[in-house]
């Protein structure tokens, strides 16, 4: 089953979904991120989730955690700084604060469920990003389950209501096995599509590529083959409205306040 409706529309406005949370204003994936894009007024906050060494899903872009954390210094010895070689109990000793300013010193890197738990308390929809996938075997079975068994669920989970919860990731193969496990909650390809290849993916209900080089075309030919189109990552406000200009449905950007001042003019 597909979304199907004229876009924009009261039903379906425009979105401008704030990238790893407000991560232009606070520090990416953290919880201190989730709350600065609910204060510049986003309505949806697109996450990167991994497993750890021993299974818990938590916020994290990079497979390392060397770029966003202080952990080279919370554990000197360790071989490997990968996410998926770390305990949750050595992630949690860390702290993905500081690196982006010193006023977030301390903040830890959030579960996934303390992110849904702050999804759920400020009633914030959900861009779900599963981070390659092949290196976190089981990933998608892991997140169907912390989902369905959240309060966050029943609140963001009306059957196929576009925009509220959202699954997508590179990895096309994983989004299939996503939504065989979870058919009641729309999912996304991350990247472009080539257009004679849309067809076969006729079970996604988006295709989310890079705004570089996206043309109005590519963007007609998505919709017309049933998909909702919201492309990353648009920083620039003049290059937000060429993107919605293309006709697309939204867009992905660090930057969600000037990106509703963007929604709001167009
Ligand atoms: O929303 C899609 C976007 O987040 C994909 O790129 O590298 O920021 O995860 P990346
Ligand atoms: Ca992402």
């Amino acid at each position: 089953v597909r979304v199907s409706a004229e876009q924009p529309s009261p039903e379906r406005p425009l979105v401008a979904v704030a990238h790893r949370g407000a991560s232009g204003h606070a520090p990416e994936n953290t919880l201190a991120a989730i709350d600065a894009a609910d204060e510049l007024g986003a309505v949806t906050v697109e996450i990167d989730v991994q497993l750890t060494a021993d299974g818990e899903p938590v916020l994290m872009h990079d497979a390392s955690l060397e770029r966003t954390t202080d952990i080279e210094e919370v554990h000197p010895d360790l071989d490997s700084y990968d996410i998926a070689d770390l305990t949750l109990e050595q992630i949690e000793a860390v702290d993905a604060g500081s690196w982006f300013d010193p006023a977030f010193e301390g903040e830890p890197v959030p579960t996934f469920e303390e992110a849904l738990d702050r999804l759920e308390s400020l009633d914030l929809n959900l861009f779900l990003e599963v981070k390659d996938p092949e290196s976190h075997p089981g990933i998608e079975e892991v997140l169907a389950e912390e989902l369905t068994s959240h309060s966050y669920w029943m609140r963001k989970n009306p059957p196929r209501e576009p925009n509220r919860l959202m699954i997508q990731s590179f990895d096309w193969d994983s989004m299939e096995t996503s939504e065989d496990l979870l058919p009641s909650v729309p999912h996304g390809l991350l990247g472009e599509v080539p257009v004679d290849e849309l067809d076969d993916h006729d079970w996604a209900d988006m295709v989310n590529p890079n705004h570089t080089g996206l043309t109005a075309d590519y963007v007609s030919s998505v919709q017309e083959a049933g998909f909702e189109i919201m492309p990353y990552t648009v920083n620039e406000q003049d290059r937000m409205v060429e993107v919605l200009e293309m006709g697309t449905d939204g867009f992905v950007t660090d930057f969600p306040d000037i990106g509703q001042d963007a929604v709001a003019e167009f």
